[in-house]
């Protein structure tokens, strides 16, 4: 970690009283970069590299600077900054009231320190009363929702205190927050809470991921932050997200005279409060309810990282007032990290059904939080070679999210003689195959495919699965034990083990466990699979990667048959769009609508002689010459993007040709304006659909008389919120094509029409709307944000 910054290691060291003033001053500066450096990670990128005790340790250490030489405090000093500023792609929002932060007590001293200061500052004896409230300290992130006229209006992130993020089309997801509030409420109201995730949602969403192939979250915290930072409300809405409200903002009248009273209130208009809390009075009752949450800690559905304390009385909060970042009347009281030190014996690597290689920390066992740890995720390689965790080391282990156990260092001092870095295997310790990484990807994976053992296992695990083919009496351990032996090679086999059985080439009866009675359930539960699956569950079983339960379903409803999805995917792959299309597409700064539009310009043979035009004008810039072409849509960022592409004249007319030529057709369009397909998905399927082997599988069903049963045509969603609407795009849309946008509508039910009349229910504008707006406008008809329409469906 020191390396990256300019820290002299041996500074942090020296105990904070013998520091000179030069050296202070050093280390206030390194510690101001490190810090928000961490920051970053985990405020913006969801991405922390150390565990909070450390980050906690080095903010300790700045304050403690601070405290021994005030005049060094610098202007960035993190002691001055509420974590990191806002994440570019969300609409800025100034807090009307700033959000602050909590200072933090570690030890129980800190606690009576908390407690005495404040009677200090009211010029209160020693002994005076003083009620608190003690409510857990969530992990999650924090939210400020405001309320204008009782509707929820605008929901913002905290950011750097003073501006955050506007999350609100994703927030109007969750379904813990009110969006209308019961009267009688105060003109303006902002509730400040916490939004988290519960442990076992995490656990079943991460679960969910892992199946389909995609990386995991690290922690609930995470996944929350993850999920609520979403381009796609879609997304956000699908997440099994929560919220806690424990504060206030802006409020126009008060709506109550304590801390207790504010949370009493909230409760009456819906919110959740986060509990145990209690009323103490004093710091011994603090420290007792602290001790009990503790206890209980492990028990909660949610992560806590410690408890905070609030003075009750506002009017006490109003007169003990702010230090720098944090409130006086209030501190977050942290329980220690869980975490303990022993030995790695060994990494092994599991395989996964897309071939992702996983490394497993094999532990000595030990107790860490009540629970006996004896592996742990190393997550990927770079994680290991950063760490440089090695075989023999004394290595920490942290229950972090009290979940996934993981090893969060090593403690380098208590290493053995002759220990090597770990070298992470490129081969597959299954079935020898070459494993590589492809550049973007943190995992490495086994290209073995259908000769890998473990691949082939895992998949028909997933094949037999519970959302798949659900085969009762086929479970993990039979599979595993059918593959060993060879009964059970590939899905097909499966179809096929009965009339092996009756023709004597194979015998189950009298394998360990088998009866007569269980070989016929079990031949009984293939057979009513074979009579009829779902299309669903079938293109699910196949196990494509990011071909997910809800994408498969929307498959399924958009091809109705298997016929008709394995034609789809023939034209499909004939359309696809070629490597300078996709080229193109990926530029960022261009987007969809901005790359047609441009290729729309280079389809026309009169707009050639104008590029030509600019060749013997070597002196301009690309960048220039692409603006004074003056393309439609095409921008002074869209304009840098290609010049920083592509760099000549001459390479991006012959790329914009090229891509011109190699534009998606028709069906590939259609795949991709699926609901829940999009791009990748669509580039997987169609890697999928052009292996022979997998469509020798399909065909193999069909032989060994399996029956795929069509899909239900959707019954134009009857009961979506836009049914039997009709609706108008107009102006560019940003998260979706015109198609997606149309396709999606009407899957849910609604009339797409082409102009604004009385009959129009929606107009979805997006930037520049022009005179359909205004009509709409004319005509009192509603107007939506692409974000409002896309939390109307989403709800
Ligand atoms: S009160 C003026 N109460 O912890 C301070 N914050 O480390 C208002 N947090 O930014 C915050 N649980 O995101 C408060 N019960 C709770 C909390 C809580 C979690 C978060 C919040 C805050 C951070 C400070």
């Amino acid at each position: 970690m020191t390396d990256l910054f300019d820290t002299p290691a041996n500074l942090r060291a020296i105990p904070v009283e013998e520091l000179t003033v030069e050296q202070a001053q050093a280390e206030l500066a390194a510690l101001s970069k490190e810090i928000a450096h961490h920051d970053r990670l985990y405020h913006q990128m969801d991405k922390p590299e150390i565990s909070d005790a450390d980050y906690d340790a080095l903010v300790r250490r700045n304050n403690a600077i601070e405290a021994r030489y005030p005049e060094l405090r610098r202007a960035d000093s993190p002691s001055l900054r509420v974590g990191a500023a806002p994440a570019a792609g969300f609409r800025k929002v100034r807090h009307a009231v700033p959000m602050l932060s909590l200072g933090n007590a570690f030890a129980e001293e800190d606690a009576h320190e908390f407690v005495a200061r404040i009677r200090r500052f009211l010029g209160l004896p020693d002994d005076a009363p003083i009620e608190f409230v003690a409510e857990p300290k969530i992990d999650g992130l924090s939210l400020s929702l405001r309320y204008e006229d009782g509707r929820l209006v605008q929901a913002a992130t905290r950011g750097d205190g003073t501006e955050g993020e506007d999350v609100t089309a994703n927030v109007r997801t969750i379904r813990d927050v009110p969006q209308q509030l019961p009267a009688p409420y105060p003109a303006v109201l902002e509730v400040r809470g916490e939004v988290y995730m519960n442990r076992d949602d995490f656990l079943a969403m991460n679960r969910a991921y892992a199946e389909k192939g995609e990386p995991v979250f690290a922690n609930p915290r995470n996944a929350a932050a993850g999920s609520l930072r979403q381009k796609d409300a879609k997304i956000t809405a699908s997440r099994p997200l929560c919220f806690f409200g424990y504060a206030l903002g802006e409020v126009s009248e008060p709506i109550a005279d304590t801390q207790w009273g504010i949370r009493e209130r909230l409760r009456g208009w819906g919110f959740h409060l986060n509990r145990p809390s209690n009323l103490c009075d004093g710091a011994e009752a603090l420290l007792t309810h602290y001790r009990k949450i503790g206890e209980q800690r492990s028990a909660l559905p949610f992560d806590i990282d410690g408890v905070v304390y609030k003075v009750n009385s506002l009017e006490l909060q109003q007169r003990l007032g702010f230090v720098s970042r944090a409130p006086r009347w209030a501190i977050a009281h942290k329980f220690p990290a869980e975490q303990a030190q022993t030995r790695l014996k060994g990494i092994t690597i599991q395989v996964g059904r897309t071939g992702a290689l996983t490394p497993v920390a094999e532990l000595e066992d030990i107790t860490v939080g009540g629970v006996v740890v004896s592996r742990a995720t190393l997550h990927n390689e770079d994680e290991i070679a950063r760490k440089d965790i090695r075989i023999g080391d004394l290595v920490i282990v942290q229950r972090a999210g009290d979940v996934i156990p993981q090893i969060v260092g090593v403690v380098e001092s208590q290493r053995p003689a002759n220990t090597e870095p770990y070298r992470f295997p490129d081969h597959c310790p299954v079935c020898g195959s070459l494993a590589v990484r492809e550049p973007d990807e943190a995992v490495r994976r086994c290209t073995g495919g259908l000769i890998c053992g473990a691949q082939a296992k895992e998949r028909l695990r997933h094949f037999v699965s519970r959302n798949a083919f659900d085969i009762e009496g086929l479970g993990e351990k039979t599979i595993e034990e059918f593959w060993d032996d060879g009964l059970i090679r590939s899905p097909v086999d499966i179809f096929t083990l009965e009339k092996r059985v009756e023709e004597g080439a194979i015998a189950i009866l009298g394998r360990p466990g088998w009866k007569e009675k269980s070989v016929e359930n079990l031949f009984s539960a293939i057979n009513q699979r074979r009579a009829g699956i779902d299309l669903h569950r079938f293109v699910f079983a196949l196990g494509i990667r990011h071909i997910g339960e809800v994408t498969a379903k929307s498959l399924a409803r958009h091809y109705v048959s298997l016929d008709s999805l394995l034609t789809g995917m023939e034209r499909a792959i004939a359309d696809m769009p070629g490597e300078a299309w996709l080229d193109l597409h990926a530029l960022n700064g261009l987007g969809p609508v901005k790359a047609d539009a441009l290729l729309a310009w280079f389809s026309d043979p009169e707009n050639l002689p104008k590029v030509d035009f600019y060749a013997t004008q070597d002196a301009l810039r690309l960048e220039k010459i692409i603006k004074l072409l003056g393309i439609k849509k095409v921008d002074a960022r869209a304009a840098q993007a290609l010049a920083e592409r592509y760099g000549t004249l001459d390479a991006w007319k012959r790329a914009m040709i090229a891509a011109a030529g190699a534009q998606p057709g028709p069906a590939w369009n259609e795949l991709v304006a699926i609901p829940d397909v999009g791009e990748v998905a669509a580039e997987e399927l169609a890697g999928f659909f052009r292996e022979r082997h997998n469509l020798d599988i399909i065909q193999g069903f069909r032989e060994a008389g399996v029956t795929v049963l069509d899909a239900e045509r959707p019954k134009a969603a009857a009961n979506s919120p836009v049914a039997g609407k009709t609706v108008v795009f107009t102006g560019t849309l940003e998260t979706m094509s015109r198609t997606e946008a149309k396709t999606r509508a009407e899957a849910l039910g609604a009339k797409v029409a082409g102009s604004v009349s009385a009959k129009t229910d929606y107009l979805i504008a997006g930037a520049d709307a022009g005179s359909k707006a205004t009509k709409a406008r004319d005509l009192g008809v509603t107007i939506l944000t692409e974000q409002e329409w896309q939390a109307l469906i989403a709800g």
